[in-house]
């Protein structure tokens, strides 16, 4: 069993009187601690297959599961509790919320789940996890104050704060000069080796897809290649 399994999963959008077929018959499957690339060219489905792993979006046919459950069977409750204790997003825009400081926006996602833990155990966590990302010195900062690259560490501590067990990264170098992009995926794969979380990162940027260990690559929402190595 892997950790992520899809089996025949295709994604169909009505669009006006006819469909796009984005996603056409994808099977593969993702392990615990893997560092996936899912790269491709624009409109290959890239943003779609994250999405479906994601609970975002369902398939219109075929299953994803995770860690053995086919996701699309769950109940809102179950997608939610998923969505908080399994799964952590990096968006491409970053969603950082503009009135909170660096350290405030990593606390956040804490503050919304039920297990807030110890407020001391808590800033030690968030304080390393800032030390890690390095931003130590733009901790009290808010988000209109930082670079483009800096925000999307604040994205990346965001999404570990709650040591999820899969991150999900769609286009997360797509904002940034390709010095930055490349700084944060190696971030990323850091973190990936230091907790072993999962990560799944979307791009069509070649030079940052050679960093992942396991690279899915998409032509027409279908599999083009798919290797682990
Ligand atoms: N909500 C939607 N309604 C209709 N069609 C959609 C929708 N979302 C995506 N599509 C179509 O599905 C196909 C795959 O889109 P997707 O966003 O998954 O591609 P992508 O690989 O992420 O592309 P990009 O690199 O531009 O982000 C495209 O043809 C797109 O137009
Ligand atoms: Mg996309």
């Amino acid at each position: 069993m892997s950790l992520i399994e899809l089996d025949s999963v295709h994604k169909i959008y009505p669009l006006g009187k006819t469909e796009v077929h984005a996603v056409k018959g994808v099977t593969f499957g993702i392990e615990a601690g893997d560092f996936v690339s899912i790269a491709g060219p624009s409109g290959s489905g890239k943003s779609t297959i994250l999405n479906m792993i994601g609970c975002i979006d369902t398939p219109t046919e075929g299953t994803v599961k995770i860690k053995d459950t086919v996701t699309s069977s769950l109940k809102d409750k179950q997608i939610t509790d998923l969505r908080h204790d399994v799964l952590g997003f990096i968006f491409q825009n970053f969603n950082l919320i503009p009135v909170l400081n660096v350290y405030e926006n990593i606390e956040f996602p804490v503050l919304l789940g039920k297990n807030k833990g110890d407020k001391q155990q808590r800033k030690e966590w968030i304080d390393y996890l800032i030390k890690e990302v390095g931003l130590e010195e733009w901790r009290d900062h808010k988000p209109n104050e930082l670079s483009g690259g800096q925000r999307q560490r604040v994205a990346i501590a965001r999404a570990l704060v709650t040591k999820p067990v899969i991150v999900l990264a769609d286009e997360p170098t797509a904002n940034l000069d390709s010095k930055t992009g490349e700084n944060i995926i190696e971030l990323m794969k850091k973190m990936n080796k230091e907790f072993g979380t999962t990560f799944i990162f979307s791009t069509h940027d070649r030079t940052i897809v050679d960093i992942a260990d396991h690279v899915i690559r998409l032509k027409d929402g279908t599999i083009e290649s798919n290797s682990r190595g």
